[in-house]
C-alpha cells in the first residue's frame, strides 16, 4: 500500500458519499496512521520470516563487533574470533578416526590395501607412499610427512593447494616465482592449513577463487569465472584444488612448473589425454613397458560435472558443508568430511530415504564401482608385463608405439577414476564409462603383443611375477627400476 492510493482515497471521499454521512467520520489524521500501522506491520511480519526462512548469517552474531581481517590473513584462528561457529566446526577436521567403507578421514594405506598400484606407478612416488587424503587441517601436517617430496629440490608449486599463506606469499613473490621455488624454501613461510582465506574475501565474506590456475583455466576454455552464479561458486572454490593438474615448464615462455589444469580442450578426460598427447606431457617412464605416463590427479570436479547432481544445480557444498543448527541459530558446517557422517544434514535435505537405505545406496555404486576398477587394474598390470615380454623378444620401438599409446591413454583412464575421491559416487555412469574404456585399451595393446609374439614364433606364454603383497610387487618394481627386472618369457 502507498501513499499515493491513500491521497486517491482522499480525492474520491471529495466526491459525494451518502453513506460518509450516517458514519461519524474519523479525523484527517487517522487514515494516515493506519497505513503506516499496517505497513509497518507488513515490514516486521516480513522481517521475521525471511530471518526464520533464510539462513541469514548476519542474524547470529548481532552483539559482535567484527574486528578488520587483513586481505592476506592466513591464520584461521584470527579469522575464528569473527566467526567461531564456522571455526569451531572447521576445527572438528582434527577427527582421523571416521572410517566409511571407502573413504572418510582416515590415513587408509592404499599401496597395503592394493598392490597392483606399486606395479602401476613403480619408479614413481605414489608407489612408493600414497595415503587417502584427510581433513583441510591436516592439508600442511601431511604434506610435510609424505615419502614424495625429493630432498633436495621440489616444486613449490606442492604448496599451491595447502594453504592460505599462498596466495599472501603469491602477492608478494608473484605467482611465476612462487611457483618457480623449491618447495624446501617456503616451509618455514608455509604453516597455516587451508582455511579461510583460500575460499573467503575477507570484508565481504563472499566466496571468492583466491587461486589462479582456476581462472587461467577458465579464461583458455573461454569462460569468464566472474560470471559464476552463487551457486556455481559453491563448487568452483573447491575446484581450485580438487582437480586434475599438472606443471608446465616452457623454456620459450620462461615458465618452471607452473601450475595449469589440461582443459584448453575441455574437461573430459578424453579431452585431457588429448591435451597432454599435444603438449607431449608425461610425469614418469614406465621402468616395465617404458611407457611414458600421466599421474591422474584427483580430479574430482571434473567427474563430479558430469553427474546428476552436477545436472541438477547441487553443489560439493550442498553435500560437503551442509547447514548446521545450532542454538536455534542456521550457520554453514565448515567440517568439510564424508558426506556418510552426516547423512541426517546433507542428504537427507533433499532424499526422503532413510540413514541406512542411503548408505546402501552409496556402498552398492561404490562397491560396482570398486570391484570394476580391481579388474581393469590387473589388466593394466599384464599390459605392462607383455609390453616388457615383446620388448625380450626382440620388439623394436617401432613396433612397440601403438600397444604403449594405448597402454598410457587406459592407464591414465583408469586413474581418473581411481585417483577421483568418493569411489565413483560422485558421477557412477561416466566412471564405468571410462572404466570400460580403460580396460578395452589396455586388452587391445595385449592382443597387438599377442600378435607380435605369434609373427616372431614365440612359442613361450607370459609368466607373471607374483605381485600380491606390497612387498612381492615392491622387489618386483625395483628390479626394473635397476634394470635387471624379471623375465616374463620363461
Ligand atoms: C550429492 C552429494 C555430493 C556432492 C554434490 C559432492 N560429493 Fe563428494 N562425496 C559424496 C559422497 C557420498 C562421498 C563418499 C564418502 C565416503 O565414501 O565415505 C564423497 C566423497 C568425497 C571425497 C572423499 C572424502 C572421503 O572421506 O572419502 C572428496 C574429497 C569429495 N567427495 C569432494 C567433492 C567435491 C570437490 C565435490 C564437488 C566438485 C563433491 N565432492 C560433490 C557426496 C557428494
Ligand atoms: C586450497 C585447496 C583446497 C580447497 C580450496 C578445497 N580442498 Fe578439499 N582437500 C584439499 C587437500 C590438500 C586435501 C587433503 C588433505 C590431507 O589429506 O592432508 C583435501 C581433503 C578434502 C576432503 C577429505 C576429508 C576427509 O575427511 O576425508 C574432502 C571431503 C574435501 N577436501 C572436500 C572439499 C570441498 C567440498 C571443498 C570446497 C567447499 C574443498 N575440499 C576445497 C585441498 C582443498
Ligand atoms: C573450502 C572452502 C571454505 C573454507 C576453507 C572456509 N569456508 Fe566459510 N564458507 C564456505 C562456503 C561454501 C560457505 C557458504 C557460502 C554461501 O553459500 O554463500 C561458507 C560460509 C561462511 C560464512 C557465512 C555464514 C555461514 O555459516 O553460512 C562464514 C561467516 C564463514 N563461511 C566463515 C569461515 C571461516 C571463519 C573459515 C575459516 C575457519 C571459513 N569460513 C573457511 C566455504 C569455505
Ligand atoms: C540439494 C539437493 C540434494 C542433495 C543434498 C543430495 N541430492 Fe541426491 N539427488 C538430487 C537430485 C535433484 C537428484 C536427481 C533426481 C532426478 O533428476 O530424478 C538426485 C539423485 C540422486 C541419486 C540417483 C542418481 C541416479 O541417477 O540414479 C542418488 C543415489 C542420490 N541422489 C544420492 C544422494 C546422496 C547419497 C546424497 C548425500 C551424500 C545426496 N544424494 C544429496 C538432489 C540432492
Amino acid at each position: 500500500m502507498t501513499s499515493e492510493n491513500h491521497s486517491n482515497r482522499e480525492n474520491k471521499s471529495a466526491y459525494p458519499n451518502p453513506q460518509a454521512e450516517s458514519r461519524p467520520s474519523l479525523p484527517s489524521w487517522a487514515g494516515m496512521a493506519i497505513v503506516f500501522l499496517t505497513a509497518a506491520v507488513i515490514v516486521l511480519l516480513g522481517l521475521l520470516a525471511t530471518s526464520i526462512m533464510e539462513r541469514r548469517w548476519e542474524s547470529q552474531r548481532p552483539a559482535l563487533v567484527l574486528k578488520p581481517i587483513d586481505q592476506w590473513e592466513s591464520d584461521n584462528a584470527k579469522w575464528g574470533e569473527n566467526y567461531p561457529r564456522e571455526y569451531e566446526s572447521y576445527l572438528k577436521g582434527e577427527i582421523t578416526d571416521t572410517e566409511t567403507k571407502f573413504g572418510g578421514a582416515y590415513p587408509r594405506d592404499y599401496l597395503d590395501a592394493d598392490p597392483y598400484q606399486v606395479i602401476l606407478f613403480a619408479g614413481y612416488g605414489f608407489g612408493k607412499d600414497y595415503l587417502q587424503g584427510r581433513s583441510h587441517f591436516y592439508a600442511v601436517e601431511d604434506i610435510n610427512k609424505t615419502k614424495r617430496i625429493k630432498p633436495d629440490f621440489y616444486a613449490a608449486t606442492c604448496w599451491t593447494c595447502k594453504s592460505p599463506d599462498v596466495p599472501r606469499l603469491m602477492n608478494t613473490m608473484g605467482v611465476k616465482e612462487f611457483y618457480a621455488s623449491n618447495w624446501h624454501d617456503l616451509k618455514n613461510e608455509i604453516t597455516h592449513p587451508i582455511g579461510c582465506q583460500d575460499c573467503h574475501e575477507p570484508q565481504t565474506m563472499n566466496l571468492r577463487i583466491s587461486r589462479p590456475a582456476l581462472k587461467e583455466a577458465f579464461a583458455a576454455m573461454g569462460k569468464d569465472i566472474e560470471k559464476a552464479t552463487h551457486q556455481e561458486m559453491r563448487s568452483l572454490v573447491c575446484a581450485q584444488c580438487h582437480v586434475e593438474y599438472y606443471f608446465e615448464t616452457n623454456e620459450k615462455t620462461s615458465l618452471k612448473n607452473y601450475l595449469t589444469f589440461p582443459w584448453g580442450k575441455g574437461t573430459t578426460v578424453e579431452q585431457m589425454i588429448e591435451y597432454y598427447d599435444e603438449t607431449n606431457f608425461s610425469d614418469f617412464l614406465h621402468p616395465i613397458s617404458k611407457t611414458p605416463i600421466v599421474k591422474a590427479q584427483h580430479p574430482d570436479y571434473e567427474m563430479f560435472m558430469t553427474g546428476v547432481h552436477a545436472y541438477r544445480d547441487v553443489s560439493c557444498s550442498d553435500c560437503h558443508m551442509p547447514y548446521k543448527t545450532e542454538g536455534g541459530l542456521k550457520f554453514t558446517d565448515h567440517h568439510v568430511q564424508s558426506p556418510l557422517l552426516n547423512i541426517s544434514n546433507s542428504c537427507a535435505i533433499c532424499h526422503r530415504w532413510s540413514e541406512e537405505e542411503v548408505r546402501s545406496r552409496v556402498e552398492t555404486i561404490q562397491t560396482k564401482n570398486f570391484e570394476a576398477k580391481m579388474k581393469v587394474e590387473k589388466a593394466l598390470v599384464e599390459a605392462h608385463f607383455d609390453v616388457a615380454a615383446a620388448a625380450e623378444a626382440g620388439a623394436t620401438d617401432a613396433e612397440l608405439a601403438e600397444p604403449r599409446k594405448l597402454l598410457r591413454h587406459a592407464q591414465f583412464r583408469w586413474d581418473y577414476v581411481s585417483a577421483n575421491n568418493g569411489m565413483g559416487f560422485h558421477s557412477p555412469q561416466e566412471s564405468m564409462r571410462v572404466l570400460a574404456d580403460s580396460v578395452n585399451q589396455a586388452q587391445q595393446a595385449r592382443l597387438m603383443i599377442a600378435r607380435l609374439l605369434a609373427t616372431r614364433s614365440v612359442k613361450a606364454l607370459p609368466q607373471y611375477p607374483d605381485v600380491s603383497t606390497r612387498e612381492k610387487a615392491w622387489n618386483v618394481a625395483k628390479g626394473y627400476v635397476d634394470g635387471n627386472g624379471v623375465k616374463i618369457l620363461k
